[in-house]
């Protein structure tokens, strides 16, 4: 199954949305994202910086990756993992994107473990751990416009409409002179560490992964409804120069008005 023979549904600089029947289709597409995004940089310019999101869905990725002959084994060697948010615990916390991440397929795949970039740090607090991070990125990741442009981001929306770790309401959502930063998120009384808007619009592609009906009314509202980016952050991400996409399945995708998958 190809992007080519699914429904799409084009929301301007709000994104393409492609619709995969289920979950395992979106996450076979997200494969698909994955190692193309991987070569074509690769291929371009010798290297790839590729950010994952955390959260349930992107997991039967990393499963597929695990076992896919796509990208090449040498491909894998020429590209850096990040992670657009992360909780601020150690890597054999379950909470952990990077450690579910690495226990899912980065320790089944050949990247080198020097190019993979968890942010959790033992011995700094989140203010000092983002502050790294971000200038790790600068150092890695090269910039367009002074902004580093990460190849391909990956997200997941909550269904509260929040990305990455911009939740509704906080003050993340305001920050723009930064790439990564702090922020306290009140309802779940912890601070996590998220790429600012500024980055994750600075990439050349974001990839958004949605599935479940139980995230088709927020899915409407942040695709079709008006612009509300403190109550609906993911509205923020609209790549300055690069493009954004959604896959989703039929459930994420029963309530939009653009295509034929009302429940
Ligand atoms: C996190 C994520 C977060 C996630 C959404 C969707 O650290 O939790 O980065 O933004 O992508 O909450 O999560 P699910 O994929 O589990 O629905």
């Amino acid at each position: 199954m190809s992007y080519d023979d699914l429904p799409m549904l084009d929301y301007g600089d709000r994104g393409v949305v492609t619709v995969a029947a289920n979950a395992e289709g979106v996450a076979n597409l997200a494969v698909q994202t994955f190692a193309t995004a991987l070569t074509t940089a690769w291929t371009n310019r010798g290297a790839a910086a590729i950010a994952l999101s955390g959260g349930s869905t992107p997991k039967r990725m990393g499963e597929l990756l695990a076992h896919s002959d796509f990208p090449v084994p040498e491909a894998w060697k020429h590209v850096d993992i990040f992670w657009g948010d992360e909780r601020w615990v150690p890597l054999d916390n379950p909470e952990s994107n990077a450690g579910i991440a690495l226990k899912t397929f980065l320790t089944k795949v050949p990247i080198p473990i020097e190019k993979i970039h968890p942010v959790y740090e033992d011995d700094l607090d989140e203010a000092q751990g983002a502050a790294l991070y971000q200038a790790l990125i600068e150092e890695v990741v090269p910039a367009v416009d002074g902004v580093p442009s990460f190849d391909l981001i990956f997200l997941g929306m909550g269904d509260d409409g929040h990305t990455a770790s911009l939740f509704p309401h906080t003050k993340g959502l305001e920050i723009r002179d930064r790439h990564v930063a702090p922020n306290y998120v009140e309802k779940l009384d912890t601070t996590r560490i998220t790429f600012t808007t500024t980055l994750l619009n600075g990439a050349r592609q974001v990839v958004f992964l949605v599935t479940g009906s139980g995230k088709a009314h927020r899915l409407q509202e942040v695709l079709e409804g008006p612009l509300e980016t403190n109550r609906l952050p993911s509205q923020l991400v609209r790549p300055a120069h690069g493009s954004l996409y959604w896959l989703v399945d039929q459930g994420a995708a029963s309530e939009l008005s653009g295509g034929p998958f009302r429940e």
